[in-house]
């Protein structure tokens, strides 16, 4: 940096490279007030040059070879939002062997390489910061490391994935099946094509595990986790958790237990009273637990063009303030891995859903299929309705069980001849 001069160079301008390159051009003057350092658009490498994206590039150099902007020497911080594993790793390689600063939205590839990027950056003496990778717009990375860093981090429990959230709101507030549900998501954008990272839980669990190797100061590696989708809920699922008084919402879930640390993500019944279960379509929220703080809760928008490239530039305003001073922003203890605790040594109070035939002494058979794994039931519902094919739901809410006795009491109870195998286990907040 010369003259508060800061270089910025985007590699990939789609959605969230757009709303950088906007802010950039638009909020130049409002940057200067507060951080006292211009900011510029240097360069930009895209592959696709022909969409409009309503942006003046005047005097930006854009080009669709990542080089011109990796090997810049002008250049201070490289913005990676091309997203996924590959050419995203080796050019965020490569702009941090060429000393320059990385700023980057990509969940994946932080939580599943980030160790070795983050050894990069620390070797070559630069920064690498992702704010822009959990909760699109919410501080929550800032929130950790500078609102929190006083705190033990006891808990932390996520509404991470706003695709999810969307398709859970509309079976709620419509009564719609998962499928209809997933459509709407689509046809309004909240959904890929390809909505599979999204719905089986695997996105927020990179944000898990990013949120995690903070919260713990220790390396978590995201094959750590126990994560489960949301495929499997249906509109009648919804039907009983409302009248059982919750709202069926995926959690991401951190906590740090004597022994290790539970994480974990998975679709949870939360009670209508807690501030989570009002957190509807889209939108994101972080509940965390910190022992001085007590709890906190952080809202927003998780995703899209301007609140994503919000959290980048708050990224390079924060690391340019560093530049001259030299100090880099440690983000990440790389000497420290993080203990687990196997999913099978957690308690939880769980949600169960069967469709069984209706004939005497079922529901007996299976709550003594629990009794045997002292699992006790806290309250029963079996629907009068058959189904076409004569089989009828029960559900059952447990008391606090262990994860170990619940599986091997479902697979007895799977096995059972008059139990259709497609049934639910879910875990209550
Ligand atoms: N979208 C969000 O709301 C959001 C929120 C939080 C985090 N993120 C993260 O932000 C990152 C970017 O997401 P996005 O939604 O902005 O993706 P996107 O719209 O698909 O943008 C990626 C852009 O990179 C371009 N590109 C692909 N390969 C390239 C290469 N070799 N050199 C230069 N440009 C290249 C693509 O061009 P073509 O289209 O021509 O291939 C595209 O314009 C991802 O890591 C994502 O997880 C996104």
């Amino acid at each position: 940096m010369k003259d508060n001069q800061v270089n910025i160079g985007i590699l990939g301008l789609g959605t969230v490279g757009t709303g950088v390159a906007r802010i950039l051009l638009e909020q130049k003057e409002l940057l200067r007030t507060r951080s006292g350092l211009t900011f510029n658009l240097t360069a930009i490498s895209e592959l696709d040059w022909n969409r409009d994206r309503g942006l003046d590039l005047t005097g930006v150099h854009c080009t669709t070879q990542a080089d011109e902007v990796l090997n810049d020497p002008n250049i201070d911080i490289v913005v990676e939002t091309i997203g996924g594993y590959e050419p995203a790793y080796t050019f965020i390689s490569r702009a941090l062997q060429n000393k320059k600063h990385v700023v980057t939205a990509n969940k994946a590839l932080i939580a599943t390489r980030g160790r070795e990027l983050f050894k990069l950056a620390e070797e070559n003496g630069v920064d690498l910061l992702f704010e822009a990778s959990v909760g699109g717009g919410i501080p929550i990375i800032k929130g950790l490391r500078e609102g929190l860093v006083a705190n033990r981090i006891n808990s932390i429990y996520g509404i991470l994935n706003g695709t999810s959230n969307f398709i859970l709101s509309r079976m709620h507030q419509d009564e719609l099946e998962f499928d209809q549900a997933l459509k709407e998501a689509q046809a309004k954008g909240f959904a890929e094509a390809d909505p599979t990272l999204d719905i089986s839980g695997g996105d927020a669990a990179h944000k898990l595990t990013i949120l995690a190797t903070l919260a713990s100061s220790a390396f978590v590696d995201y094959h750590q986790l126990s994560v489960e989708g949301i495929t499997n809920i249906t509109k009648l699922d919804i039907t009983f958790a409302k009248s059982f008084g919750y709202t069926i919402k995926l959690l991401a879930i951190y906590r740090a237990l004597e022994n290790g640390l539970d994480l974990r993500v998975h679709p949870t019944l939360v009670p209508n009273s807690h501030l989570l279960a009002a957190v509807n379509n889209e939108l994101n929220a972080v509940f965390v637990n910190g022992d001085f703080v007590g709890n906190t809760m952080f809202y927003g928008p998780g995703a899209g063009e301007r609140p994503t490239a919000s959290a980048i530039v708050s990224d390079i305003v924060d690391l340019s303030r560093n530049l001259d001073q030299h100090l880099t922003n440690r983000a990440v203890h790389l000497d420290r891995a993080a203990a687990t605790v196997p999913l099978t040594e957690i308690t939880n109070r769980f949600y169960l859903r069967f469709f069984t035939l209706d004939a005497p002494g079922i529901l007996s058979k299976i709550s003594g299929i629990l009794g045997e794994h002292n699992i006790s039931i806290a309250s029963m519902v079996q629907l009068e309705t058959h189904e076409q094919d004569h089989y009828v739901p029960i559900v059952l809410l447990t008391h606090e069980a262990s994860e170990q006795a619940m599986a091997e009491a479902l697979d007895k109870i799977g096995k059972l001849d008059f139990v259709r195998d497609n049934y639910l286990r879910l875990r209550l907040f």
